[in-house]
């Protein structure tokens, strides 16, 4: 999401006569787009800003911002906190960044984290920063109205709100036409997804009847880009179990050009735990979501989030954890220990009562056992054929190209005379608990 924001900021600035540039030694501004996920996340935003110490001292018109959920979460403090800092900006009101940078030039120190109800960016055409040139992230969705009790993400993006289903498709239409081979749909809940003209979707029982009508959902959506770009390879992250439908399934099964990867995080396998956390669903409604997917989509990939170590997780929870992975047998996953983020429900009410210790070696152990079903499930793999989008070089061998296959496996092979972008027909031979490795079986000449 940061990535994708970064874009849109870029492109903000370039109307305003700013130019981007690779060195930030040379540079006269320095945003900074920070995340607030965890508290070593914001660790690391403060180490990165002490490193700007030294530039300022060498640019004296060196300005330093800071963007995204940190900007939004701390405000006016960061700039107590940090003295080198000079503007403050939340993710809404990227807009607003040529004005108050004109305040900055004078001299001011500027702060502006106001959430908004309705803004999206779908007017703006993000520049590619992080241009492959092969696949970019558009963003469908911005907030969350999910208030998971550990999260505090519904704090720092605000209410959940939908873009335009035309704004979406010109931008996938753009990149198009530039050769992009891959657009990943985003949000923190793209299931959730509803367009009915504008506004948070809390409000869309307000709507009149017309607008309910005439409403578009994740499922009327991805049909509309599946089909309208039959050549470009889809996927969308992230989904949440209770807001999944049948139908979103059905549409990735129908459109071969849908890739069959279902980023579903469950955080924890134990019922009192999810209640705890307020997930919206139980273990069994996402088992059987599970099973619904595997039975439409035989292949899928499914990945997940767990985190270890919420406050009251007793061991018998975190064995209700690796069994659901033993059930469920994900693809990979992220894995991450609880980590108190101040203002949360959890911070409020819950003592953060796992021991640093405890967390981490039930982090291990989750780690351990997704190594283990990441090579099972790869393994499946070998002595198949996958059609695979060349993505960059592999980093271990510049005579291999790396990929990836619509459920997401990474797959490394010889170069021969293909290109990035292309999409080929790999025959797997071997594999890593992260890597397919292969070689193809008919060679362009
Ligand atoms: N501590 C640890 N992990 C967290 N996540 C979100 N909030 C926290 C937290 N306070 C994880 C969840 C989420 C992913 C994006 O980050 O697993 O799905
Ligand atoms: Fe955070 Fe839950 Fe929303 Fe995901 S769904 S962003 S974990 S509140």
């Amino acid at each position: 999401m940061n990535f994708a924001d970064s874009e849109v900021v870029a492109s903000i600035l370039e109307q305003d006569g700013y130019h981007l540039i690779n060195e930030p030694k040379k540079a006269n501004l320095v945003l900074l787009n920070t995340c607030s996920i965890r508290d070593k996340a914001e660790q690391t935003v403060r180490k990165k800003i002490k490193s700007f110490n030294s530039y300022k001292k060498q640019n004296k018109n060196l300005k330093l911002g800071l963007l995204g959920c940190m900007a939004e979460r701390l405000k006016e403090k960061l700039l107590d906190e940090e003295k080198i800092v000079d503007l403050v900006v939340g993710p809404d009101s990227y807009k607003e960044l040529p004005n108050l940078l004109d305040q900055v030039e004078h001299n001011q120190r500027a702060v502006n984290v106001i959430l908004s109800k309705s803004e999206t960016y779908g007017d703006i055409s993000p520049v590619r920063i992080h241009n492959s040139g092969i696949n970019a992230f558009v963003s469908i969705t911005r907030g969350c109205d999910n208030m998971c009790t550990f999260c505090v993400v519904p704090f720092t993006r605000g209410r959940e709100r939908s873009r335009s289903p035309e704004s979406i498709l010109r931008e996938i239409s753009d990149l198009y036409q530039k050769g992009y081979k891959e657009v990943t749909l985003l949000g923190q809940n793209v299931d959730s997804y509803l367009w009915y003209g504008g506004g948070p979707k809390k409000d869309f029982k307000k709507a009149s009847e017309d607008q309910k009508k005439n409403s578009k959902r994740f499922s009327d959506l991805l049909l509309l880009i599946a089909s309208s770009f039959p050549k470009l390879r889809i996927r969308f992250s992230t989904s949440n179990p209770q807001d999944m439908t049948i139908d979103v399934i059905e549409t990735m099964a129908k459109y071969d050009n849908i890739c069959n990867h279902i980023h579903l995080p469950i955080q924890s396998g134990s019922d009192r735990i999810l209640k705890k956390m307020n997930r919206l669903h139980s273990r069994d409604e996402y088992l059987n979501l599970v099973k619904k997917i595997r039975k439409i989509i035989p292949n899928c990939g499914i990945s997940h989030d767990i985190i270890t170590g919420f406050p009251t997780e007793t061991e018998t929870d975190h064995q209700d954890t690796l069994s659901l992975m033993n059930e469920v047998k994900y693809d990979f996953g992220y894995m991450f220990a609880y980590s108190e983020r101040p203002g949360t429900f959890a911070s409020r009410h819950f003592k953060d009562d796992v021991s640093t210790e405890v967390k981490q070696r039930r982090l291990q152990e989750i780690i351990t056992l997704q190594q283990k079903h990441s090579f099972e499930r790869n393994r499946r793999f070998i002595d198949t054929e996958c059609s695979v989008l060349i993505e960059k070089s592999s980093k271990k061998s510049n005579k291999h190209w790396s990929g990836r296959i619509s459920e997401n496996n990474v797959v490394v092979f010889p170069k021969y005379n293909y290109s990035l972008g292309d999409i080929v027909n790999v025959k797997v031979q071997d594999c890593t608990t992260a890597t397919l490795i292969g070689d193809i079986n008919k060679v362009k000449v």
